[in-house]
């Protein structure tokens, strides 16, 4: 499902990510680990082809970043959720909009987008919150609906960077919660986290980076 080749990838600042391999298969729920600056959002930006190596391939459900066009990058976005760190909700579309938004530009009908935002909504615990816009939600309750614009359409792929930042405790149990039924679901999740707490507690691979290198992937 995923597949980096030998990949490097430089910012002008310096190298990012260096040579590294891994792949990771549809049915897994992977953390993917380590410190501030350590490659994490790197790695899912790669995955989400919003960037590319400067060496190496990455292969995402059989297209390859290294003769991939740019049509074809739309059609793998739909089949990948991804949970920006920095939220990125369009600040004058309402809640609702903000969620229906992956819907509605792949041409589902009205009533399905309706359908679709209720029960992702309920799921969520923000079905009240529908109407409001961005800044009038907490911090948290804004990390829920950039979840819920994620799973919308029930993605091959969920890319999660670090999605209980802002929450308290709780709130973060529930998610985590809530991402590891998406993985029931039949999704392949890949979470960035400094957390390692959830690594210790969890039953899943876990792969540890250290400034852009793996230095242990766990496997189960
Ligand atoms: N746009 C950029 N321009 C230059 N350097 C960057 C850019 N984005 C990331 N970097 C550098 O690449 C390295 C990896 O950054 P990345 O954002 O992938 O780390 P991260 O593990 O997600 O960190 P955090 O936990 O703080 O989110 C860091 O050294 C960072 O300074
Ligand atoms: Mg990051």
């Amino acid at each position: 499902m995923i597949r980096f080749d030998k990949v490097f990838l430089r910012y002008d600042t310096g190298i990012s990510l260096r040579d590294l391999s891994f792949s990771i298969e549809k049915d897994e729920f992977v953390y993917l680990y380590g410190d501030s600056g350590s490659g994490k959002s790197s790695i899912l930006k790669m995955i989400y082809m919003d960037m590319f190596p400067n060496a190496g391939t990455v292969e995402v459900m059989g297209s390859d970043s290294s003769n991939i066009k740019r049509r074809d990058i739309a059609k793998i976005r739909q089949n990948i959720g991804m949970v920006f760190q920095d939220f990125y909700l369009l600040s004058d579309r309402d809640i609702y909009s903000n969620i229906a938004l992956p819907l509605e530009i792949q041409g589902y009908k009205a009533d399905e987008v309706r359908s679709k935002v209720a029960l992702k909504a309920d799921e969520l615990g923000i079905r009240s919150r529908l109407s409001h816009y961005p800044h009038e939600l907490s911090a948290g309750e804004q990390q829920r609906v950039v979840l819920a614009r994620a799973v919308v359409n029930s993605p091959d792929i969920l890319l999660a960077d670090e999605p209980i930042a802002h929450l308290d405790e709780k709130a973060a149990a529930e998610i985590v919660q809530y991402l590891w039924k998406v993985h029931e679901s039949g999704t392949c999740v890949v979470f960035a986290t400094h957390n390692e707490a959830l690594l210790k507690r969890d039953p899943a691979r876990s792969m540890t980076l250290v400034s852009g290198e793996v230095v242990k992937d766990r496997q189960l």
